[in-house]
């Protein structure tokens, strides 16, 4: 194993003379940890309790100490003393992980992105002995790349705050910490002798700038104000310095390649290749510009980059870029690749001699016809052994470790991806996440160095986060049936046999896909647009779902006002009405194909006038599905109304058309209030309309025709300046129970 640390060593002074000198300190990584004294993580520890729990944080005496963490790895001690929790932990990470797994474990609490249950009993439950969680994991990383665009791109502090502590309770220290680079990145082109107008035609809006990081594409939703930077900056600042404190090790971006076109006009000489057009954009957005790395402009432009970002935000040693993401090298000759590895390296340590370049794994997933062993070992082996981590992005479903050797001799961190687009739909992967990181460990030579959770995009399916995070402190897979009875009792503050009844259904349905296919990336006809041809098949037995939707409700009355179990049973409503569309659209369909006009109608009515407009209610109903608030978020960063146009466009593309023409149209759909009823209901109802019409008529339906039409629906949207509330409006138990009694019934009848 070459994962041994040399830092084993009890004496300070020698690990300090092994830093500068021992060149396997590299491999062991040890030099990747955090900076800040005990004394600073235990302050920031304490005042994350203090933001968490009010009054109550002084009944927990928490301490940092730095030199428990053997070999690296976090540890903490929980015992009680008097009336106090007393934990001790390796990092503020490892102390704040403690506190949670008490607070879960002991006081039945539970903290997620749709709410908090911190009903804390009183006195605080004592521990006997004395309680000892770690991790066998160095690092636990946290984001995707996209998690910014779909995610956090209107983040203010609060919000970002908040989730740093949500990251910390959850264990996590190594997060990506890409806020604010843009503004680097116009300094760097100024300075090289582009004028404003070139950076300009290169960054796009906000909400795309994920695309442009990669190199896919440019100006779209752009260009980014100066007030944009400004801003983005200082919430940098701020993301960076919490993180520090808190012990975790945040992960800044390096160059790649990506250039603005306008380089070659500075650069005649450069080495440059225009890529293809990336995914359904042509040459107006896309086909950027890619430098090769091996030119000496790119160790120019990579080092002006990195030592800007260093001096500026300081450095943890661990960059992230991506090369090639979702595009094909110039080359298969794996001494190009090679070449390309080790430049892309160089240009890191000619700036800070320590780095460690992460980088994800997703190419490998993305073109198996292009990346066969040779090309892999080759672009991995570029790079010194230990001083790359590989993100095996998708390893839930299609894990690439156990097809590389172990990424061949790299060292790699087991991700879950979960989600694309950040859409809504009930989903989970929960038998593969509980085993697949302890066969990794276990697998032959393994290079193995952490877990982590790579959504695309947040704010869905809490439950599958816990559960992840919470196995990176397990030395064994958990009992699934013990473990989502105990979260369904602390989510909500109580337990109910209704309530547990129904997280096992949903455990043994929704969330146990077992079958590659089915990712969670919702192509249920809900969120796409209507045609005659559309994917209907779940990969759950639906009569599971109503059952566990029963369960829920039955169990509603009296939890109304816990804000988690509103979340959930709108969630799960949600999810029977999507499901139900799905029948209604067959019968639409089944229908029109046998020219049964009534029968249209009926289905086509229901859908349109009924189901719709109640599932726009359900949703308007609750603070965490609302159009209105994402908008506001939106807006609330624009200095002028032309701002306030730029980030309202830029937040309604994304998530219907993204792009001009509907490029990738519902990628990243979202079942919310005013989106489904301005969005969705609109085209469903002019796809209902439009079958009448040809029936009526004895005309066959044009795809085609319809297309023209709602593409003009769908662009309405996005311009119609419509304000939606951003507070949620009516009673959600009156509108469950409405929804319940006309559609369970509707439901089941449909169940074969
Ligand atoms: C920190 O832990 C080390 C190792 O267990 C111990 O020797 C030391 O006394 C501790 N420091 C404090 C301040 O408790
Ligand atoms: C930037 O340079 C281009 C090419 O020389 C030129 O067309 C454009 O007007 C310049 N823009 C500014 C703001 O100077
Ligand atoms: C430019 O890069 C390509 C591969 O990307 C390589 O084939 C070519 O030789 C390079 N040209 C020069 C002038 O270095
Ligand atoms: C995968 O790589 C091959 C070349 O090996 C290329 O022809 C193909 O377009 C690539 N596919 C994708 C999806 O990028
Ligand atoms: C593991 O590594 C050892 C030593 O490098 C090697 O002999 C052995 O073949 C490897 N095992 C596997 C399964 O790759
Ligand atoms: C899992 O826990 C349940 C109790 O919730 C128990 O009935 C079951 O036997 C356990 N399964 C295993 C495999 O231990
Ligand atoms: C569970 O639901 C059933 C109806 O299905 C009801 O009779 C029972 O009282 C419920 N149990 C609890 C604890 O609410
Ligand atoms: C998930 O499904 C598999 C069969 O596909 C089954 O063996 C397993 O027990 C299920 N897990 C849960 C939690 O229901
Ligand atoms: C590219 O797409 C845009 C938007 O759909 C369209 O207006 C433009 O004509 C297209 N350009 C080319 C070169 O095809």
């Amino acid at each position: 194993m070459t994962y041994k640390c040399c830092c084993f060593l009890p004496i300070v002074v020698i690990c300090v003379v092994f830093f500068l000198t021992c060149e396997s300190e590299f491999q062991t990584l040890a030099h990747l940890k955090a900076q800040r004294t005990s004394r600073t993580q235990t302050q920031a520890v304490r005042e994350l309790m203090r933001r968490l729990l009010g009054v109550r944080a002084a009944e927990f005496v928490l301490s940092v100490n730095r030199s428990l963490a053997a070999g690296g790895l976090d540890v903490c001690e929980i015992r009680s003393a008097q009336n106090n929790i007393v934990v001790t932990g390796s990092s503020a990470v490892a102390v704040a992980t403690g506190v949670y797994n008490y607070l879960k474990y002991f006081c039945n609490c539970h903290v997620s992105w749709s709410g908090q249950q911190l009903n804390l009993p009183r006195p605080l439950p004592p521990v006997t002995g004395v309680l000892r969680i770690s991790s066998p994991h160095r690092f636990r990383y946290y984001q995707n790349v996209c998690t910014q665009s779909y995610s956090t791109v209107w983040w203010d502090w609060p919000r970002w705050e908040r989730e740093i502590d949500w990251m910390a309770l959850n264990g996590i220290n190594l997060p990506l910490a890409f806020t604010g680079q843009e503004a680097l990145w116009q300094e760097v082109y100024l300075s090289l002798g582009l004028n404003q107008t070139d950076v300009d035609e290169f960054f796009t809006g906000p909400a795309f700038l994920a695309w442009n990081r990669m190199g896919n594409l440019f100006r779209w939703g752009g260009p980014l104000f100066q007030s944009w930077h400004v801003k983005q900056q200082y919430l940098q600042y701020k993301i960076l310095d919490r993180m520090r404190s808190l012990g975790m090790m945040p992960v800044l971006p390096a160059f790649s390649g990506n250039i603005p076109a306008a380089i070659m006009r500075l650069f005649p000489n450069a080495n440059v290749t225009k890529l293809s057009p990336w995914s359904h954009f042509n040459c107006s957005y896309s086909c950027t510009y890619i430098l090769d790395p091996r030119d000496p402009l790119f160790q120019h432009i990579g080092s002006l980059f990195l030592s800007k970002l260093v001096t500026r935000f300081g450095t943890d040693h661990i960059y992230n870029t991506d090369t090639f993401n979702e595009m094909t090298p110039a080359s298969s000759d794996p001494g190009y690749l090679s070449a390309v590895s080790r430049a892309v390296f160089a240009s890191m340590t000619s700036v800070d001699r320590s780095a460690i370049w992460l980088m994800q794994g997703w190419l490998f997933v993305h073109n198996t016809t292009f990346w066969k062993q040779e090309q892999i070992q080759a672009l991995l082996h570029g790079v010194p052994i230990g001083r790359m981590i590989v993100l095996d992005l998708f390893a839930e479903t299609m894990p690439v470790f156990s097809s590389t050797k172990s990424f061949y001799g790299q060292p790699f961190i087991w991700c879950m991806l979960h989600n694309f687009g950040g859409n809504n739909g009930l989903f989970g992967t929960v038998e593969s996440i509980n085993l697949g990181p302890f066969e990794a460990l276990r697998y032959p030579n393994s290079t193995l160095v952490g877990l982590g959770m790579a959504p695309e995009g947040i704010e869905q399916n809490p439950v599958m986060y816990e559960l992840m995070s919470e196995l990176a402190w397990r030395k064994e897979p958990v009992n699934l049936s013990k473990w989502v009875s105990l979260y369904a009792a602390r989510r909500y503050g109580s337990s109910n046999e209704n309530l547990t009844a129904s997280w096992k259904m949903l455990f043994r349905s929704v969330y146990n896909c077992t079958l590659p296919q089915y990712k969670n990336h919702n192509h249920s006809p809900l969120v796409r647009r209507p045609s005659l041809h559309m994917v209907t098949d779940v990969w759950y037995n639906r009569r599971d779902l109503y059952e566990a939707w029963r369960l829920m409700y039955s169990a509603a009355e009296p939890l109304m006002s816990v804000e988690t179990f509103r979340y959930d049973l709108v969630d799960i409503t949600r999810q029977a009405l999507e499901l139900l569309t799905t029948d209604f659209y067959l019968e639409i369909k089944d229908a029109f194909h046998r020219q049964k006009l009534p029968e249209l109608l009926t289905a086509g009515g229901i859908l349109v006038y009924d189901l719709l407009p109640e599932l726009d209610r359900l949703l308007s109903s609750e603070r965490h599905f609302l159009l209105g608030l994402w908008l506001e978020q939106a807006q609330s960063l624009a200095e002028n109304e032309q701002e306030v146009q730029q980030y309202d466009f830029n937040a309604r593309n994304q998530i219907t058309l993204w792009g001009p023409a509907g490029n990738i149209l519902d990628y990243a759909c979202k079942q919310w209030g005013g989106l489904m009823e301005d969005y969705y209901a609109q085209r469903w109802s002019l796809f209902v309309n439009m079958l009448v019409e040809c029936l009526d008529r004895g005309l066959p339906f044009k795809q085609d025709t319809f297309d023209q039409a709602v593409f003009k629906v769908e662009k309405g949207f996005a311009f119609n300046r419509r304000k939606y509330p951003s507070k949620p409006q009516g009673d959600t138990y009156d509108i469950v129970t409405k929804i319940f009694l006309k559609y369970y019934p509707e439901a089941l009848k449909r169940l074969k």
